[in-house]
């Protein structure tokens, strides 16, 4: 009998674990800076684990550490480690035209991805997806792929929204108080900013248009076979940011906001046993200095190597800096490592200080581990990630283009701070608190959108108006003819009015 209700026990378990609604989901990550896709790494390797079957076309191999997962890899180099510190010069012009330098890296990376043998042969294949993510970044060059395998789409991005992606799902984007990405410009804005940012986004809108669809449109009809998906046709919309962060802006019920999602629910892990000497008997504070994937040390100019270990020698504190080569003038109390674990690192109890360029992947891993920044912005998102900092008051801003000893003295004092410190932790636990983990959130989505078939029911009607009803200017000139005709109308039967009063006194009169 016990032996009979144990047995049933298990067939319903085992039955209820096999009644998984389980997706073919299709990835697709273009471009190829690893940090894109890194953010959504653990929402990749969370669906596998739920039993989905998930294929990956990128330029990162997942090694197999992705259950159920398979790789289409359409480039093996990783061709964004080239960019140089000595490009950016943080100015003005730079802001204006960093839509073109991805709409560049885009011209890069589309033609050889597309070209590449793998990608190729998976076309090949016989294949069918119930629903298939894709970066929205620099390009739609492969979005060929959406409209081949016909399901519905969901788009992913590590960074926050550009100027073009809003009115997709007709999400309001007024630039009057909704920062553009790249003028880092935050509300409320003055008079001038508020020019600024609203020529920068529509001028950025129109970058989009002619540099990066036009051409993408080319290249998908060429080497997919397709004419890229329309993005207004996407289901959802998932991006990396938070508006505990990031402020608050309304968004439509398609864009969900999931920051943190590559650290929400990761536990820091214990650090290589270098690092983690070091990092123990820094009983002063460590401060932990990288400057992201995308910049190498070697490539950092000298003066400023210079001025920052002439600085880090007078502090009580020590310095761990993910450095790549050999480093002659360095300082007793700067460690230079070519591999930093950076979460585990921030996330030590010791750890005092990040100084960051302000990707917006250890952006969010510092505040998680609430710990203040030192930002020098170089490029991108950057310079909105440091001010959205810096307004929550956990961090300093610094140009590295412009660092002398006494201001980087100063910035240092600044940043290390107790007051800082305390920011920075309220920032973490505001950060942190949320009804549910952003990766559960994301995960929710993706297989919500699979189940519905698309889940049209919750694409706004904004995205179907044409643009003078969406602005009511029909309205608007309808009520202004309206307003116009009656005044006339009221002015001339007063005039009509008043003259008949009048004519009718001078005859009294004259009588
Ligand atoms: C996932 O892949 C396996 C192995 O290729 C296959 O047997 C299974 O049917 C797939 N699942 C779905 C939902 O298509
Ligand atoms: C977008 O979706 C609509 C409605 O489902 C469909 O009629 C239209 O063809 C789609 N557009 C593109 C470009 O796929
Ligand atoms: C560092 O400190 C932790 C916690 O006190 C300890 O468990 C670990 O063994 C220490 N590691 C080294 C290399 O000293």
């Amino acid at each position: 009998m016990k032996l009979r209700i144990f047995l049933i026990n298990i067939l319903t378990f085992v039955s209820v674990f096999s009644e998984c609604e389980c997706y073919n989901i299709l990835v697709i990550f273009g471009h190829p800076g690893k940090s894109h896709y890194d953010v959504f790494k653990p929402l990749f390797q969370e669906l596998g684990e739920r039993g989905h079957n998930i294929t990956i076309l990128s330029h990162v191999s997942t090694k197999g550490d992705i259950k159920n997962g398979r790789d289409v890899l359409i480039s093996n180099e990783a061709m964004m480690h080239i960019l140089d510190v000595n490009w950016f010069t943080g100015s003005r012009l730079q802001q204006y035209m960093e839509a073109n330098l991805i709409a560049y890296l885009g011209d890069m990376t589309c033609e050889p991805g597309l070209q590449s043998k793998e990608l190729q042969n998976f076309l090949k294949e016989d294949n069918q997806f119930d629903v298939i993510l894709v970066e929205f970044f620099n390009s739609n060059c492969f979005y060929g792929i959406i409209n081949k395998f016909k399901a519905p789409f969901i788009g992913l991005s590590s960074c926050s929204m550009m100027a073009w992606h809003s009115q997709w799902f007709g999400s309001p984007d007024n630039p009057s108080y909704i920062p553009s990405i790249y003028m880092a410009h935050l509300p409320p804005m003055t008079f001038l900013e508020r020019v600024e940012n609203t020529l920068v986004h529509l001028a950025h809108k129109l970058w989009y248009t002619i540099f990066m669809e036009k051409p993408g449109s080319k290249l998908s009809k060429q080497y997919i076979g397709f004419e890229p998906a329309d993005p207004y046709n996407a289901s959802l919309y998932l991006v990396n940011t938070h508006y505990s962060l990031h402020g608050v802006k309304p968004l439509v019920p398609g864009i969900v906001e999931v920051g943190g999602i590559h650290v929400a629910t990761k536990e820091p892990k214990k650090l290589p046993q270098d690092i983690e000497r070091w990092t123990n008997e820094s009983t002063s504070g460590l401060i932990y200095f990288s400057l992201g994937s995308l910049l190498k040390g070697h490539t950092f100019p000298d003066d400023k190597r210079q001025i920052f270990n002439k600085a880090f020698s007078k502090l009580p504190q020590r310095v761990l800096w993910k450095w790549e080569t050999t480093m002659k003038d360095k300082p007793n109390n700067v460690m230079i490592s070519k591999w930093t674990p950076q979460f585990d690192i921030l996330c030590h109890p010791n750890t005092i200080l990040f100084i960051s360029h302000g990707g917006l992947l250890g952006t969010t891993e510092a505040v998680h581990c609430g710990v203040p920044v030192l930002v020098m912005p170089q490029f991108g998102d950057q310079k909105l990630n440091a001010a959205m900092l810096q307004k929550q008051g956990s961090a300093v801003i610094i140009q590295l283009q412009t660092i002398t000893e006494e201001s980087l003295a100063e910035a240092l004092t600044k940043a290390l701070s107790p007051e800082i410190r305390k920011k920075a932790k309220e920032l973490s636990e505001r950060f942190r608190d949320r009804i549910v983990s952003p990766l559960q959130t994301a995960v929710y989505w993706v297989e919500y959108v699979a189940k519905y078939n698309g889940a049209k029911h919750i694409r706004s009607a904004a995205v179907d108006m044409p643009f003078y009803q969406y602005f009511l200017l029909d309205v608007i000139a309808f009520l202004g003819f309206l307003v116009l005709a009656s005044t006339f109308i009221i002015y001339k039967s007063f005039r009509f009015i008043l003259g008949k009063i009048f004519s009718r006194k001078g005859k009294v009169k004259t009588s």
